[in-house]
């Protein structure tokens, strides 16, 4: 029998992780939305595409959270996304309710899925559906280390004219502006980047990195990335569904590891089949500690003003 995986929110986003999901035949697919019409003609149209891409998985649109019963993935991208000058946290309110509502119902219909929250703040949007679902804390992850990643990997790779294969490396932290890339950890075809790229340059690269989902915005002007975030989650799908033990940095509830507590904040996790499997814990230097410190303050403020 094949998986089954539900999208909640049909925008770019969710549209797009459908379209990408089918496109892989990681299972089949159930788009919801608010908007009526929308995911269902969405979804036609993706389950259309099937004949042409060769592809035999169901995608179906729907408003109706009976469709999505008993899915073994749901990906939560529904919610409003940045607009010019708007930060991440600008939208905590608006999205704290969305998220409320719809982790409610998908939690209900899916009892054993697992959850990969996509929309944000996405740290404090994590431990939202973390507190809404009462899903054990390896079912509960955050997309966002592994975007920030790739892009951080994509630049490095431009620098040096090399393939993006041949970078390694992650950020950990919040999704946010204190996001914390660590070139320490950071290799190209096994040799470390700094002795690769110049301070300055990696400096540059860090920063851009941390900017990086900024720059989409003030270029698009209405509405932020979609293509990178959508392949981001649907990596953290394939982990999942094929018990790869993929170390993919993704927002976990931290219970000491980093000297964290009672919180969602980025780290290298290994994921596979149950979810977050492990939580990888990297020895840091004081500096890169203090860095992740302030990271994970800022999740806190958030999560504070919700109170999740
Ligand atoms: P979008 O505006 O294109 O789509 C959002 C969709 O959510 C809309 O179709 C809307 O009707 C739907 N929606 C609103 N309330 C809903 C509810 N209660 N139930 C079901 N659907 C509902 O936005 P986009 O670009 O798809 O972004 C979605 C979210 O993902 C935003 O919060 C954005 O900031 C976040 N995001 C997070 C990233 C990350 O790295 N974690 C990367 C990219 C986006
Ligand atoms: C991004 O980094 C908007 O958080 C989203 O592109």
């Amino acid at each position: 029998m094949r998986r089954k995986v539900t999208v909640v929110g049909a925008g770019n986003v969710g549209a797009t992780t459908a379209h990408r999901l089918a496109d892989k035949q990681l299972g089949d697919v159930v788009l919801i939305d608010i908007l009526e019409g929308v995911p269902q003609g969405k979804g036609l149209d993706l389950l259309e595409s099937g004949p042409i891409e060769g592809y035999d998985v169901r995608v179906k649109g729907t408003n109706d959270y009976a469709d999505t019963a008993n899915s073994d993935v749901v990906v939560m991208t529904a919610g409003f996304p940045r607009k010019p000058g708007m930060s991440r946290d600008d939208l905590l309110k608006a999205n704290y309710d969305v998220v409320k509502t719809a982790i409610e119902k998908v939690s209900q219909s899916s009892p054993e899925a697992i959850l990969i929250v996509v929309t944000n703040p996405l740290d404090a949007m994590a431990q939202a559906a973390y507190r809404v679902s009462g899903f054990s804390k390896n079912r509960v992850i955050g997309m966002a280390g592994v975007l920030d990643t790739a892009r951080y990997r994509t630049f490095i790779a431009e620098a040096l004219d090399v393939s993006v294969q041949n970078v390694q490396g992650f950020v950990l932290g919040g999704h946010g502006d204190t996001m914390v890339p660590v070139p320490r950890y950071t290799t190209v075809a096994g040799i470390p980047v700094t002795e690769l790229l110049p301070k300055d340059k990696l400096d540059a690269i860090i920063k851009r990195t941390a900017g990086g989902g900024a720059e989409i915005v003030a270029l698009l002007k209405t509405g932020s990335a979609y293509y990178a975030p959508s392949a981001a989650a649907v990596e953290m799908v394939e982990a999942i569904f094929n018990d790869r033990k993929k170390i993919l940095p993704c927002a976990a509830y931290l219970e000491g590891e980093y000297g964290i507590s009672g919180l969602f904040v980025g780290v290298p996790v290994k994921l596979g089949a149950r979810g977050i499997e492990q939580i990888i814990e990297i020895k840091l230097t004081p500096e890169e500690q203090t860095a992740l410190k302030k990271s994970a303050d800022a999740v806190k403020e958030l999560v504070g003003v919700i109170g999740v």
